[in-house]
């Protein structure tokens, strides 16, 4: 069997077509363009490269945006401090901090400062509360474009088995929650499961988000299940001074031959953390100023 490759990136380029006609029609009705404030705190190279498409394709779905660069020495109070500011801006509907933040600042406190009607990361303990609640909650974007492409491929999710492999709060935990009220029967494995090849063999979804290399191999997959690779991992250079090639958690040949559809990497998740970003900043402008929630854009 050879897998269908999920087109992450051509999805994710229709997600933000749909963004865009949403953004234009309010600014049409309403005569509101919603808002997204990044804040970066040092100069981590790949949080650069992140913030700076998070830009780019913000302003070419019609939103503006904020971009607030900080050095990394900057005091936890002043970052704090910014903040309240984007809490309190009317202009400002969505605020993210990049993670990781330097060491000196406590990034729970951060995370816990931010607006929950304003965290388009999702990370503010209410909305980690109110998505495992059930509730109308701001969603983490990897998991949410995770769960529109499951969506988009299956339609209902209803009763399939689900193995989640990484448990963290970003990605393995909301993932788990999402699968769970789209009623999948749900696993998460990690570091310190036993017998995990044996554990994913169960299931119908696989999603990898460990951050090993390659790891997940066609041997641990039953025939046709769908696996969705969230890990970005680069592998040392061949050579001194060239770039290592970027795999995901997932052994993409040999699992290509026993599923039923694969993502790819790059080109398969990726892609769609950033729409639905933009999706949660519609979302929470929507929310903000009491208009219908937008379509298609949140589960
Ligand atoms: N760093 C890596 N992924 C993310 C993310 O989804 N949100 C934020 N804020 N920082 C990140």
């Amino acid at each position: 069997m050879s897998a269908t490759i999920i087109d992450g990136k051509a999805f994710a380029a229709e997600v933000r077509g749909r963004v865009a006609a949403q953004v234009a029609a309010m600014k049409a009705a309403h005569g509101i363009t919603p808002g997204l404030a990044v804040v970066l705190v040092g100069e981590d190279p790949a949080s650069q490269v992140y913030v700076r498409s998070k830009g780019k394709q913000t302003v070419e779905v019609g939103m503006n945006s904020f971009e607030h660069k900080l050095d990394a020495d900057t005091p936890e109070a002043e970052l704090l401090a910014l903040i309240a500011r984007l809490n309190a801006d009317p202009a400002v509907n969505g605020i993210l901090v990049q993670l990781p933040v330097p060491d000196h600042i406590d990034e729970a406190k951060v995370l816990a400062a931010i607006d929950p009607a304003k965290d388009v990361d999702g990370f503010h303990i209410s909305n980690v509360g109110l998505l495992a609640t059930g509730q109308k909650a701001m969603v983490p974007c990897t998991p949410l474009g995770c769960l529109m492409l499951l969506r988009d491929l299956h339609g209902s999710l209803s009763g399939m088995e689900a193995v989640v492999i990484g448990r963290s709060n970003i990605v393995g935990k909301p993932m788990a929650q999402l699968l769970i009220g789209d009623s999948c029967t749900v696993t998460v494995a990690h570091s310190r499961t036993k017998d995990l090849p044996d554990v994913v063999r169960r299931a119908d979804i696989v999603v990898a988000a460990v951050g090993r290399p390659e790891m997940v191999t066609g041997d641990w997959i039953k025939p046709g299940a769908t696996v969705i690779d969230v890990g970005i991992n680069r592998l040392p250079p061949a050579e001194e001074g060239a770039k290592g090639k970027l795999v995901g958690d997932v052994d993409f040949a040999s699992v290509a031959q026993v599923a039923g559809a694969v993502t790819p990497v790059p080109g398969g998740v990726g892609p769609m953390t950033i729409a639905c970003l933009l999706a949660n900043t519609l979302t929470a402008t929507a929310r903000a100023n009491g208009l219908a929630e937008p379509e298609g854009l949140t589960v």
